[in-house]
């Protein structure tokens, strides 16, 4: 007992600002699970520690009260208190197999150690940390799919935040199930008929945390892993990242000008989903048109594929109007249509939305409840009461203007530095647009070396699967403001001139 109160008096640090009864209950545990107190051992009386520590008796006291609560010591009254066996079972512990599972590939053996991340995980957790393409950064000039945050009409929204916490009761502050707030998906239902054509009942809307979880909710309800997934070859690295981490299979099909251009090989295989951005190809800007749309229609009909229509920008188009949704010419059940407010509205509210088939209504409201135990309802009413009251049309409406100078002011300075000898790709529509890159051009070593110069940029190359077609960066535009889109655009254009073009081929400026 001398040895313990020894110890225990030497490691304490009277002048620490951690009070001597957490660092005496630390000490104990720490002796007890290290065996420096084995199983067993009678701990002195509290008043005879106490006194070899020269601290209050109670504060010994209390530590044994937690002690034996914690299930460290025994207490019997009368006999003292006894360090219990907590030793783990060496029986149970012991592993029946060493054989690696045979997912893993051997060299996982050696990262077992734990000196690496990578013996930790599953191969398809190592494989989405790989491929991860989310950044640190997400705000600046010319970072894509950014909207401007500072022009969000926050005023309005803490009005009608302020209003509706003042009559918060049960039915907006528990869980959020059923779908969603129910006057949300009033309102997104009539503003998707009115501005996107989508054919729905507010009973088919189900709320999200937005497209990632949409996407996540539709695999894990519709799909088996291993089942074949088509994904537009290029497409969002995120919604890829969502399907394969799912265990889905991808098959890149590639996109022309008429967007998604299936070959005889992919439409010998169908694929149990097929994610598609028809209004507005990510990342390259292209439309789907009606004839690809109506073949696609049909080949999910005759072959049960699933479509997803991620429609996320699309309310931001320059020149015509915004086209039609996929899902409002689906005559058979196959669409699954999934949006979201973080480009239209601010990307941290972090509230999407997805229309489903009526007959899956009932299906997907038990599943995002069971999956995701879903709440937020009063950022949802809060959401309602903006849309119902017409602001979220007049944001709209208002970036649209906005947005639409910016993408002019950046295409002049593309104009500008490098004539026509750059080709703008896919500008009509969102809130980037694709700068085309010589074919020779590492378009990931300008998106670096721009990021080390202060510039965001996204290489085309990011978002390829199996071959990269055209070199490029995604420019995004809208958080920009005008007066730093032609400074900032001089530092990219001097990195692309830098790293794009051989020393003796100097850019040839046309326009
Ligand atoms: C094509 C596409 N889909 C979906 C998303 C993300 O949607 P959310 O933030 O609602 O998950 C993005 C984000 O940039 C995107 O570009």
């Amino acid at each position: 007992m001398v040895i313990l109160s020894e110890w225990l008096a030497a490691q304490l640090d009277k002048e620490s600002a951690e009070p001597a009864y957490r660092q005496l209950l630390q000490l104990m545990q720490q002796a007890i699970l290290t065996g420096r107190l084995a199983p067993g051992t009678k701990l002195p009386s509290s008043r005879l520690l106490a006194a070899d520590l020269g601290v209050a008796r109670n504060t010994v006291l209390h530590v044994y009260d937690q002690l034996s609560a914690e299930g460290y010591v025994i207490s019997t009254t009368g006999s003292g208190t006894y360090v219990a066996d907590t030793r783990p079972d060496s029986a149970a512990v012991s592993t029946p197999t060493n054989k690696p599972s045979p997912a893993r590939s051997p060299d996982d053996e050696n990262d077992a150690t734990g000196s690496s991340p990578r013996g930790d995980m599953s191969t398809r957790g190592q494989r989405l940390i790989e491929e991860a393409g989310v950044s640190a950064k997400q705000w600046g000039a010319f970072m894509p799919g950014v909207p401007d945050v500072a022009e969000f009409p926050a005023r309005t929204w803490s009005r009608l935040q302020a209003r509706l916490w003042k009559s918060a009761n049960h039915g907006l502050l528990t869980y959020a199930p059923g779908g969603g707030y129910r006057p949300l998906r009033r309102a997104l239902s009539d503003y998707l008929r009115v501005a996107r054509s989508v054919r729905c009942t507010p009973d088919q809307i189900i709320i999200t945390t937005g497209i990632h979880q949409s996407i996540d909710l539709s695999v894990r309800l519709l799909a088996d892993v291993g089942d074949r997934a088509w994904v537009e070859e290029p497409c969002y690295w995120g919604a890829r990242s969502v399907l394969q981490s799912s265990g889905l299979k991808l098959a890149p099909v590639p996109v022309d000008e008429e967007g998604l251009n299936p070959r005889e090989q992919d439409l010998r295989e169908p694929p149990r989903i097929a994610l598609v951005t028809p209004s507005h190809q990510y990342p390259l800007g292209m439309v789907m048109s009606l004839a690809r749309r109506r073949t696609l229609l049909e080949y999910a009909r005759q072959h049960k594929v699933w479509i997803i229509e991620d429609d996320y920008d699309s309310e931001f188009r320059y020149g015509s109007r915004p086209l039609a949704s996929l899902q409002g010419l689906d005559e058979s059940d196959r669409v699954i249509y999934v949006g979201s407010l973080g480009k239209l509205l601010f990307p941290g509210l972090r509230i999407g939305y997805m229309v489903v088939p009526e007959r899956l209504a009932a299906t997907f409201r038990t599943g995002v409840a069971e999956l995701y135990r879903e709440g937020q309802l009063m950022q949802q009413a809060v959401l309602a009461e903006f849309i119902m009251d017409g602001y979220l049309t007049s944001h709209v409406r208002r970036m649209r203007t906005l947005y639409g100078e910016r993408r002019q002011l950046l295409i002049d300075a593309v104009t500008r530095h490098f004539g026509d000898a750059l080709p703008v790709m896919g500008d009509e529509a969102g809130l980037h647009f694709v700068l085309g890159l010589p074919d020779t051009a590492d378009d990931r070593a300008i998106a670096s070396a721009a990021y080390d110069a202060g510039v965001i940029v996204r290489p085309l190359a990011a978002y390829y699967s199996v071959r990269q077609e055209r070199k490029g960066l995604l420019t995004g535009y809208a958080c920009v403001p005008h007066e730093q889109i032609e400074p900032a655009f001089a530092t990219l254009a001097r990195v692309i001139e830098e790293h794009a073009f051989a020393k003796p081929q100097k850019l040839r400026r046309t326009g």
